[in-house]
């Protein structure tokens, strides 16, 4: 009531998932270009990225951009960078949507920052690092989470990427499906949409983007049995409890419809939660970023 100028706060998209994935890597391409790529050509109008993109390292904490996304509905072509991150907005006049990008520390022991954001009703991101306006405590609304996952990693069998992967894409889910279990009242908290990244398919090794969702889809199938069945036997003084009543304490872990016997993202289209799998590189040559970038576009 005080401020001579309005504020506004800007939607947030959330970056999670497991170390090593490529979170800070995609923030960075998105904040500065693909000016990285060696053979591209330079350009004139903003300045050189002394530091690689691919000179990264392991998020200690989270860290937030802004950026801005063009509004103006293009064709959908592959080839047109028009609705791409590579455009200047500011020098093409386009009008374009603001918001903050978060990026968030994959490390097991880090996480709790990045799950505690979705816990509550309505999400919000506290942004700790804008260099303009870290002393600001507003808060921003979360529009969209992007996991992101190491498609080549997944390929190995014997990394277990593939069964820790699914582990965090289950809390990140679970956490979202217990919010919208926990909505009070008659207004449904507004839905958080997820994508999953498929990253690195640069990587020849790289699993295509339908076999990161299919096996994905039956890592979390197994992860949702396997504590099904610690339910039971914990619970075995409770008996027949065990998802009883929707939306108690039992059944708390189960994610997805109930009783159904392989999980498919699409059950979670009964918490309002969309996910979508969508394949991409941040290094290298292959399908680059940009679905994932109009994918957000259309989110914020
Ligand atoms: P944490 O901060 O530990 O959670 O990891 P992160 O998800 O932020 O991973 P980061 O962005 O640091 O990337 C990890 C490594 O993967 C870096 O060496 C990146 O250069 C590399 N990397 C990221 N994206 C790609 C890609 O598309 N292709 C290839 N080949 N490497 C990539
Ligand atoms: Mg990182």
């Amino acid at each position: 009531f005080s401020a001579t100028t309005p504020y506004t706060t800007l939607p947030s998209v959330l970056l999670i998932g497991p170390s090593g994935a490529g979170k800070t890597a995609l923030l960075t391409l998105f904040e500065r270009g693909p000016l990285y790529t060696p053979d591209a050509p330079p350009s004139a109008d903003k300045p050189s990225v002394p530091t690689p993109v691919a000179k990264t390292h392991t998020s200690q904490a989270p860290s937030t951009v802004e950026l801005a996304i063009s509004t103006d509905k293009k064709t959908t072509t592959n080839d047109t960078n028009a609705a791409s991150y590579r455009t200047d907005l500011d020098a093409a006049g386009a009008t374009a949507k603001k918001f903050l990008l978060v990026d968030t520390p994959g490390h097991p022991k880090l996480r709790r920052h990045a799950l505690s954001h979705l816990a509550s009703a309505s999400p919000t991101i506290k942004p700790s690092s804008i260099s303009a306006t870290s002393s600001e405590t507003h808060k921003s609304k979360l529009k969209a989470l992007v996991f992101v996952a190491d498609a080549a990693a997944l390929a190995d069998a014997d990394s277990g990427a593939l069964a820790s992967t699914a582990e965090y894409l289950y809390e990140v889910l679970l956490a979202l499906q217990r919010r919208f279990h926990g909505r009070g009242g008659s207004r449904a908290p507004a839905s958080v949409p997820v994508l999953v990244a498929a990253n690195k398919l640069d990587l020849f090794t790289a699993l295509p983007a339908a076999l990161v969702k299919s096996q994905l889809e039956a890592e979390l199938g197994r992860i949702r049995k396997a504590r099904s069945k610690g339910l039971l036997t914990t619970g075995e003084g409770d008996g027949d409890e065990v998802g009883a009543g929707a939306g108690g304490e039992e059944g708390d872990g189960w994610l997805g419809a109930y009783g159904t016997e392989k999980f498919s993202f699409k059950e979670m289209m009964e918490f309002d939660i969309e996910v979508e799998v969508i394949g991409g590189n941040v290094l290298g040559e292959g399908p680059g970023a940009d679905k994932w970038w109009n994918w957000i576009g259309e989110r914020v």
